[in-house]
């Protein structure tokens, strides 16, 4: 069956002519419309029932895409993201990607045919997110990048000073004396997980401090990606005295390690997370973590959205949340200065 983009290429017109001429949203040339009308004809064209319902009742719909619905931070994201929108009288259409592009092009795809009033997406790839999203934009609809923000992504988005908040937790742990520190980091194709490793990187080169080999370490946003790098670590030797984790779901799964291997956190080794979740004042010891607001995040999104719907010539706008460093007990000064102390 055909879909609004062979409309749009047959009529030779551009796919916001077409949505406007079947939704009748906005007033078309004739030559135009009917050009629009006999692409529809020979092709037998249907489109979709709820676009064509949501159009003509003007219910405003709100596409988002994140990338995984089981990691706490997302739903913080998508509760800031729909309390706006429902304020403002907008409905809030949910797609998971799993962190897996195919998905996510697939929901890019499908959501094309509702043609929705804004799109904000939280990327799992950036390799075509840009032209994927180009159609949206084209056919009016504010398009927001949240969170991961790909260096050619030249619309709106909304992000955290992800290396400021890295460079503060490792700074902090120097200033403990940790000379021996490891990193955690998510996928290195996001540019979150990049910048959160520049930070960490920036910190260390500040205090002239090596990253030993191995000492760097790559794996999934996820507990058991952190339970398994950790447990690389913390059978280096030497082993470091710290690590940063890029995310609170892999520092809990390295605290899960540290006690695995009979360690003590954070005697033998202090911990810190990213993100602050709740669940960093549940654990033991209570989890030292990078905050920042996933609530803010999404509902800046969606009021970045709503005023692109109001003010399309404005310039795109670039939002960067501020993060902030949480102390909690699983940092110490390492062990050896606690014995100099008398404190271990
Ligand atoms: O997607 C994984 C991480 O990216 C989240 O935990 C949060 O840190 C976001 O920025």
């Amino acid at each position: 069956m055909a879909n609004m983009k062979q409309i749009a290429q047959l009529a030779g017109v551009s796919l916001g002519t077409v949505s406007h001429v079947l939704n009748g949203t906005v007033k078309v040339r004739e030559p135009l419309r009917k050009r629009v009308l006999d692409a529809v004809q020979a092709t037998s064209y249907q489109p979709s029932q709820l676009a064509r319902g949501l159009r003509k009742d003007k219910t405003n719909i709100l596409a988002m895409i994140i990338p995984d619905i089981l990691n706490p931070f997302f739903p913080g994201v998508v509760r800031g993201a729909e309390d706006v929108a429902f304020a403002k009288g907008y409905r809030l259409v949910l797609c998971n990607t799993d962190n897996n592009h195919e998905k996510e092009m697939a929901h890019v795809k499908a959501l094309q045919a509702y043609l929705p009033s804004g799109l904000i997406v939280i990327p799992s790839d950036f390799s075509e997110l840009a032209a994927e999203t180009d159609t949206f934009r084209k056919a009016g609809s504010a398009v927001v990048c949240v969170d991961r923000r790909p260096r050619n992504w030249e619309g709106d988005s909304v992000t955290i000073n992800n290396a400021g908040g890295a460079f503060d937790a490792a700074s902090y742990l120097i200033g403990l004396g940790h000379r021996r520190l490891a990193a955690i980091t998510g996928p290195l194709h996001l540019t979150n997980s990049q910048d959160r490793l520049n930070g960490f990187k920036r910190a260390l080169r500040q205090a002239g401090l090596e990253i030993p080999a191995g000492y760097l370490q790559e794996t999934t946003f996820d507990r058991a990606g952190g339970y398994a790098k950790a447990r690389i670590l913390l059978r280096m030797v030497p082993r470091p005295t710290a690590i940063l984790a890029c995310n609170d779901m892999i520092a809990l799964g390295a605290l899960m390690a540290i006690r695995e291997e009979r360690l003590r956190c954070p005697e033998d080794i202090s911990l810190i997370g990213f993100d602050g979740l709740d669940l960093t004042e549940i654990t033991s010891p209570q989890l030292s973590s990078v905050y920042q607001s996933p609530y803010q995040l999404g509902a800046e999104a969606v009021q970045l959205a709503l005023d692109r719907l109001e003010h399309r010539s404005v310039p795109p706008r670039r939002v960067v949340l501020k993060t902030e460093l949480k102390i909690r007990e699983s940092v110490a000064p390492p062990a050896q200065a606690q014995k100099m102390r008398g404190t271990a």
